[in-house]
């Protein structure tokens, strides 16, 4: 297993913007990106219907595509889903699995197993996996317990990781949205332990290449005191990733050293 990943930076756009806004947000993006080096990667994840047409027209090396869920079925007669056969071919890379609002709104705890087993065996996906604790488990204790029960559970059909890339995505619920998030010496802790975790899990199994992000309230205030550390592979952000400004300032300023 690799020690350290490029770092990346992913957009999260949830269910905020209209088709129009998503395209021209990808746009400016776009541009702010072209300028620049290429010391790390960027991943957006629009909802479905932009997705497409950005995806397939994507030109640009280190800006990447992704979907904000995935289904977990392969394909067939499963109304209402998208397939990641599809998402493949349209030329997509990454895939937001376990969103704490998917957990909270849509009951996902339940077939976390499913989804990344259907990534994990049925695609070539980056899965970039989503855990952490909420107000109550923090104010307990309970945070890394938390964790291994969700990355135990989500894991749990899987028994080698051989040759794949994983990012997991610490996102401490009390933060997302909130204005609120936690410093950078809590936030590797935390990393440092879901590396041995994996380390635990899979032994010989390892992926190839594995990195921990933090998500939870990012902002161009605040990204600096994430940057820095291996321990800290990237950022996923959600509501400053909707200003194109902000995020490419993040984006393009966010790396190991
Ligand atoms: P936020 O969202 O940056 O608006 O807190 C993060 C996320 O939900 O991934």
């Amino acid at each position: 297993m690799k020690n350290f990943i490029r770092p990346i930076i992913i957009g999260n756009w949830k269910m905020n913007l209209d088709y129009k806004s998503s395209l021209s947000l990808a746009k400016k993006i776009n541009l702010g990106r072209s300028q620049k080096g290429i010391k790390n990667d960027v991943v957006l994840l629009p909802d479905f219907l932009p997705l497409a047409e950005l995806s397939l027209k994507n030109k640009n090396k280190n800006i990447f595509y992704g979907a904000q869920d995935t289904s977990p079925f392969s394909s067939g007669p499963y109304t209402g889903e998208v397939s990641l056969e599809n998402l493949e071919k349209l030329g997509c890379k990454y895939i937001l699995v376990g969103h704490s609002e998917r957990r909270q709104y849509f009951s996902e705890d339940k077939i976390m197993a499913l989804k990344m087993e259907n990534i994990i065996k049925n695609s070539k996906l980056i899965p970039i996996l989503c855990v952490g604790e909420n107000l109550k488990q923090r104010k307990n204790g309970q945070t890394v317990a938390v964790i291994k029960k969700q990355l135990q559970e989500a894991f749990s059909k899987i028994k080698s990781l051989s040759g794949k890339k994983i990012i997991i995505a610490y996102e401490p619920i009390w933060a997302i949205g909130t204005g609120k998030n936690i410093s950078a010496k809590e936030a590797i802790v935390v990393h440092k332990k879901i590396k041995e975790m994996i380390v635990a899990m899979f032994k010989n199994n390892l992926p190839r290449e594995f990195g921990v992000i933090y998500g939870g309230s990012v902002n161009v205030n605040n990204f600096k005191k994430f940057k820095g550390s291996e321990d800290i592979s990237g950022l996923l952000i959600g509501s400053s990733s909707l200003r194109a400004k902000d995020f490419l300032k993040i984006a393009n300023n966010f790396f190991y050293v």
